[in-house]
């Protein structure tokens, strides 16, 4: 069986990596291609995560870029259909909801390859953010649906999608947390920050709907000032948030004496941060899942969810954009009222072999 596995921004490396490893394990079943897309590009935001996840060099590489979302996702379509016509995979398999998943699960299913969609039936229900367009077409043309919660298996079968293709396997992004445990562990990036374990907090911030819109980013900005006052934060920017911040002529954040902005890091020492931190403030995805894993508090910025099982079993909470309220919640947490949590079914770091064996056994 031939399989392309599909790669383009930074959170899918991590959730792809586990199933590559697993994929090579049954050699004579299974003939595996790494195809990133180019969709994320630079350094920190692609490269030193191969290399820090022991993937190999790609086999495809699309180098698709930034661009508007018709014209990116176009640009992966036109690129990947160009690839693959003359040495055509049995399988795809896709990841999460970034442009890159719906563009080559569109391109797979118009060429009657199979898709697996890792992560699948996810739902916010804001059709504000391009990743829930991209969760709900991807998942509507794949024939194998590997969730990782219950409630996506309900999402899916609300929406009609056959139970026979819905495999509830648990989370890849959880078996890479697993495995790399023992690198991340041996990281000294506290001692490069000038952070005290159990004493920071770590941010993350890059949805356009945090970051685009000047009224809400500097809320957000005026709050982080606050909180940096009681407990240094440190802030990994993304391109997109550092892009803003010069733009809306906000530079001064940049000299905050606990406010510690740095380039994108990389897996480990980005793990090492998170394990450790009194708190997580984030808009992100994967954090969300993580800290619940962790066991380390979390508050998303964000008016909804779509992983919605951080919150009912782990240690998330919504708290949106309003300064007021993430203040608030911050500043308890800081006081010890945390909410504790547990791990999610099977977020076990066997979801990889879940995976797998759905393939052969089919
Ligand atoms: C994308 C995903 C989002 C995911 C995020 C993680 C979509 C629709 N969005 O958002 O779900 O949470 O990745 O990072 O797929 N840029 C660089 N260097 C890079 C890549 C991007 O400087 O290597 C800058 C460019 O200015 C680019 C901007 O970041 O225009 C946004 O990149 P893009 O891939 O369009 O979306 P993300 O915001 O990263």
């Amino acid at each position: 069986m031939k399989i392309d596995l599909i790669v383009g921004a930074r959170p899918n490396y991590m959730k792809a990596a586990p199933i590559y490893r697993e994929l090579l394990k049954y050699p004579t079943e299974f003939q595996c291609r790494l195809v990133h897309t180019g969709q994320h590009y630079d350094e920190k935001m692609s490269d030193i995560f191969f290399r820090e996840l022991e993937l190999p060099k790609p086999h495809i590489y699309l180098g698709v870029g930034s661009g508007r979302h018709g014209e990116q996702t176009g640009r992966i379509m036109i690129e990947y259909e160009k690839a693959i016509l003359d040495d055509q995979p049995d399988h795809v398999l896709v990841a999460g909801d970034v442009n890159s998943t719906v563009a080559c699960s569109l391109v797979a299913v118009k060429l009657h390859i199979k898709v697996g969609h890792i992560e699948g039936g996810l739902r916010s229900r804001d059709w504000n953010m391009p990743e829930e367009i991209n969760r709900i077409v991807t998942d509507n043309i794949s024939d194998y649906l590997f969730t990782s919660s219950r409630d996506a298996d309900e999402n899916l079968q609300a929406e009609g999608i056959a139970k026979a293709k819905i495999f509830f396997v648990g989370n890849t992004m959880i078996d890479s947390l697993y495995y790399y445990m023992p690198k991340v562990d041996q990281r000294r990036i506290h001692q490069e920050l000038g952070v005290i374990p159990g004493n920071y907090i770590l941010i993350t911030l890059h949805r356009p709907s945090n970051v685009d819109q000047d009224e809400i980013f500097k809320g957000l900005f005026s709050t982080l000032e606050t909180i940096q006052q009681r407990m240094p934060i440190v802030f990994p920017m993304h391109p997109r948030t550092l892009k803003m911040l010069q733009e809306f002529g906000m530079g001064r954040y940049l000299e905050l004496p606990n406010l510690k902005i740095t380039e994108p890091l990389g897996y480990h020492d980005f793990m090492k941060l998170q394990k450790d931190a009194r708190l997580v403030l984030t808009d992100s995805g994967g954090l969300q899942e993580e800290s619940t894993v962790l066991g380390v508090p979390c508050l998303t910025l964000r008016e909804n969810t779509e992983r919605p099982v951080t919150i009912w079993e782990g240690t998330n909470e919504l708290v949106g954009s309003d300064p007021e309220k993430i203040l608030a919640r911050t500043m308890a947490i800081l006081d010890g009222n945390v909410k504790k949590g547990k791990i999610p079914e099977y977020w076990d770091g066997h979801t990889a072999e879940r995976i797998v064996a759905v393939l052969r056994n089919n």
